[in-house]
């Protein structure tokens, strides 16, 4: 019998306690939740380690994930009062991310799980972005559009119920936080370049006349043109001499990359007759989009649901707030459940 078979006519909890963990990448995570409430969520991070080398690099993400993950674990719990043996599963993410870094968790978490004798729950990173959300608000029910904008994917989803996402539009090259990423080089910024690029926009003008996005059909995004456009407009004006504000490449830059954000999640609401846009991923932390998103939705008459920019952010009370997803729904893992470094947006990874 496989693990997950033992806990078959399981009597689930309304509010279960779990515990979440998450290593997919600089971030060693652990988190307690009870039902949609957060208990503790601890991060530890290795960024400023990855700096040194100006980004992030799998060996020294492991390295530090396996010095880092007992201690993640036992603070969450400590902070949360709880003792280990009143969870009632562990939630691990399974990917994507970097194999290595992913193993870390998950080989804790299925030890953990095995040893207390509760279900083992394997979580898609991105779902877990997505579920952000649904500790910042606990009383959010679908349906609602889900504007995703993070390292690895840029969509607009239709979410019909929790277990059940059309993808309305995605991005067809980088997606938002690869694109903050790229620019943050061009304008020799450090990792993490999201983040910096904020900071150094703050100090500059949104009066680069970058092109338009990509205005394709439906829900589309594309980042590549933008990117193109802040190589070349800094390369020539380098070539020519000619003195430029890298504040107002920052400032023009955030404006044309988030700008686009805010106007197809608001667009898609409207075609639904959504009322509430809810939104994750770690280009939500970002201060320009969040505040013009949430002036968009007053405007509109819709609801922004915008997690706290420590939980948009890679943290573990996300992977367990979709952890208690896949609780409600009995879907637990087996022990033999591995890492799985690329999962498609709508698409369950090999387990
Ligand atoms: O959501 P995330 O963890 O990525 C994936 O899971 O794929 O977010 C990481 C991305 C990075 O590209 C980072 O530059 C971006 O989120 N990011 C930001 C900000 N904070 C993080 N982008 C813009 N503004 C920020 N404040
Ligand atoms: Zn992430």
């Amino acid at each position: 019998m496989g693990y997950a078979a033992r806990f078959a006519h399981l009597r689930r909890k309304e509010r279960p306690l779990l515990l979440g963990i998450e290593s997919s990448c600089d971030e060693t995570a652990a988190a307690v939740i009870r039902g949609r409430e957060i208990l503790s969520s601890v991060i530890l991070s290795s960024a400023a380690e990855q700096a040194k080398y100006g980004g992030v690099v799998p060996e020294v993400a492991s390295r530090a994930h396996t010095d880092a993950i007992s201690e993640a674990v036992r603070r969450a719990l400590d902070e949360a009062g709880t003792p280990r043996e009143s969870l009632d599963a562990v939630a691990v993410t399974y990917g994507a991310g970097l194999l290595g870094a992913l193993l870390v968790g998950l080989s804790f978490a299925k030890s953990f799980a095995w040893a207390l004798g509760i279900p083992l729950i394997a979580v898609d990173h991105i779902r877990g972005h997505m579920a952000a959300a649904y500790l910042a608000d606990p009383a959010l029910e679908p349906p609602f559009i889900t504007l995703l904008a993070s390292g690895g994917h840029t969509a607009v989803l239709y979410t019909k119920s929790y277990t059940d996402f059309e993808i309305m539009g995605s991005t067809r090259d980088d997606a938002a936080g690869e694109a903050f990423d790229k620019a943050a080089r061009v304008l020799g910024l450090p990792y993490p370049g999201g983040p910096n690029i904020e900071k150094l926009a703050r100090e500059g003008e949104p009066n680069i006349p970058f092109p338009k996005m990509f205005r394709g059909a439906g829900y589309d995004f594309s980042y590549s043109g933008l990117k193109t456009a802040v190589i070349n407009y800094c390369h020539n004006k380098e070539q020519k001499g000619e003195p430029y504000s890298r504040a107002d490449v920052a400032a023009s830059f955030q404006q044309a990359a988030c700008g686009a954000l805010v106007e197809r999640a608001v667009a898609a609401a409207k075609e639904r007759g959504c009322g509430v846009i809810a939104a994750g991923g770690g280009v939500i932390a970002n201060g320009w989009l969040r505040e013009h998103l949430a002036a968009a939705c007053r405007k509109e008459g819709l609801r922004a649901v915008l997690p706290e920019k420590k939980f948009c952010t890679d943290n573990a009370a996300m992977i367990a707030s979709e952890g208690l997803v896949q609780y409600r729904a009995g879907n637990f893992a087996d022990l033999s459940v591995n890492a799985c470094a690329h999962i498609p947006l709508g698409k369950k990874g090999k387990q």
